[in-house]
């Protein structure tokens, strides 16, 4: 299982990406903004750099079909890691299918962002994309089972041998995180906070502390033992 940074922090990608952990980053508009990257090519040029060879996904910005073509060559063009978001549809209904399949079909590597169905992933699978998103938080927002949802997908997807990869998103805490691994998730993105929430536990802390407290103390006997034995 792999595991994206969902962030445009570079100073949060560049940290988890030195641990080992990041295998990639997906950025959608409202992280941009949210991160002050308001200048969307500088940034995506700036993360893209930092983590080559490992993808990250930047989204089309527009409801135009054709547009969403554009931008996809125009975003793919700034760094041969950036993988394109396409939405499943536009904000009026209009699938954008055609546009994954156009995409890909040019050697374009798509990401269908925003799905939150089955049946939507069936389609994004048929219509060529590398990576598909399930928006976790958002299934259980609209009171939808996402480990049932991620579940059936990455079964149906090795059942009939689709290569997409299904990628868990839109995570509101650890559970989540951990959910979409049991599910069978092959990557999930995170958003650093929970990371880091992952790696802590007070127990840990306490009982490292223990043990750094006991080494102090054999330390000491040892000096203690060493002077007696050179008096
Ligand atoms: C994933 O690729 C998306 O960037 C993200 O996880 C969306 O999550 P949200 O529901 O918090 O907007």
């Amino acid at each position: 299982m792999k595991i994206f940074i969902d962030s445009a922090s570079t100073v949060e990608i560049e940290k988890w990406l030195n641990m080992g952990i990041a295998d990639g980053v997906t950025t959608n508009p409202s992280i941009l903004l949210k991160g002050g990257l308001y200048d969307i090519e500088r940034g995506t040029k700036e993360i893209s750099a930092l983590v080559n060879p490992r993808p990250v996904s930047v989204e089309v910005t527009t409801n135009d079909l054709q547009e969403m073509v554009s931008q996809g060559r125009e975003f793919a063009a700034w760094a041969s890691n950036i993988v394109i978001k396409v939405p499943q549809e536009t904000e009026d209904g209009v699938p954008c299918y055609e546009v994954m399949h156009q995409l890909e079909n040019e050697g374009i590597k798509v990401n269908a962002t925003v799905a939150l169905s089955l049946g939507q992933i069936i389609l994004s699978a048929k219509a060529g994309a590398s990576y598909i998103s399930i928006f976790a938080g958002r299934v259980g927002d609209e009171g939808g089972n996402p480990s049932e949802v991620i579940r059936n997908s990455v079964e149906w997807l090795e059942r009939w041998k689709f290569n997409s990869k299904i990628i868990v998103g839109s995570i509101r805490c650890v559970a989540d995180v951990l959910q979409a691994a049991l599910a069978g998730a092959h990557i999930i993105t995170i958003p650093p906070e929970f990371l880091a929430k992952m790696a802590d536990h007070k127990y840990t802390r306490e009982t490292v502390r223990q043990f750094v407290n006991d080494a102090a103390k054999a330390t000491e006997m040892m000096r203690n033992i060493s002077l007696g034995s050179d008096r």
